[in-house]
């Protein structure tokens, strides 16, 4: 399974980056406004383009990047623009009837989208018949109202695997490093989360004290 991070912050990609561990990342509306805002920048068309082409290089692989159309001809428009930012931008599009119209248009054309807000196996069907090269589940929210995520990635799993459907599955809305376990043994392709999650991968107190504890005692005997 990759690793992707779900994050508009280029410091935040750029050390994650440096594990050589990091096989994309992915954007999406409210991501993009937390980081203008913390910023203080304002969000111009200029300085968003500018942004997201320092993301792509940033990170070796793709950058799903949002429309904020509602609509399948302002999505297809904005997808269009948004793709020919830079060749590893996959454009991610909304799980709605216009989504997936927009879907369609732009894969034909080979445009790679990431169907987002998917929030069940059916919709994964619908997003996967549209040509879309992603389907993101967002398993978080699923269990945020306490039903449950990880048999949402699972029945989606098994559906394109059953299926053979050309589509990867990105398991979204990650919340803490149980998530990411899961999402690995069900057998998503990637899971995508935020840069705290992917700090809490890596953290085990006990590989902090064995460090420790070899260092003290490298410390007494050292040449
Ligand atoms: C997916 O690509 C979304 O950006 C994201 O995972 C949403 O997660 P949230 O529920 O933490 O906002």
């Amino acid at each position: 399974m990759e690793l992707y991070l779900d994050t508009a912050n280029l410091e935040e990609i750029r050390e994650i980056a440096q594990w050589g561990v990091l096989s994309g990342v992915t954007t999406n509306p409210t991501l993009v406004a937390k980081e203008f805002a913390a910023r203080g920048e304002k969000l111009s068309q200029e300085a968003l383009e500018a942004h997201l082409r320092a993301i792509c290089e940033a990170v070796g692989g793709p950058v799903s990047a949002e429309v904020t159309a509602l609509d399948a001809e302002g999505m297809v428009e904005q997808g269009k623009r948004l793709a020919a930012l830079h060749p590893r931008i996959v454009v991610k599009l909304p799980t709605t009837e216009e989504g997936l119209r927009a879907c369609r248009r732009l894969s034909v054309e080979g445009i790679p989208v990431n169907m987002t807000l998917i929030f069940s196996a059916n919709q994964a069907l619908l997003a996967a018949r549209a040509g879309a090269a992603y389907v993101s589940p967002f398993l978080g929210r699923v269990d945020d109202i306490s039903w449950d995520g990880g048999e949402l990635l699972r029945e989606i799993v098994e559906l394109i695997q059953v299926q053979d459907l050309p589509v990867r599955v990105i398991a979204a809305s990650i919340r803490h490093p149980r998530h990411v376990t899961e999402a690995a043994l069900l057998g998503a392709d990637i899971a995508t989360m935020p840069h705290a999650v992917f700090k809490q991968l890596l953290k085990h107190p006990l590989t902090d004290l064995g460090l420790k504890r070899f260092m003290d005692d490298w410390e007494k005997v050292k040449p």
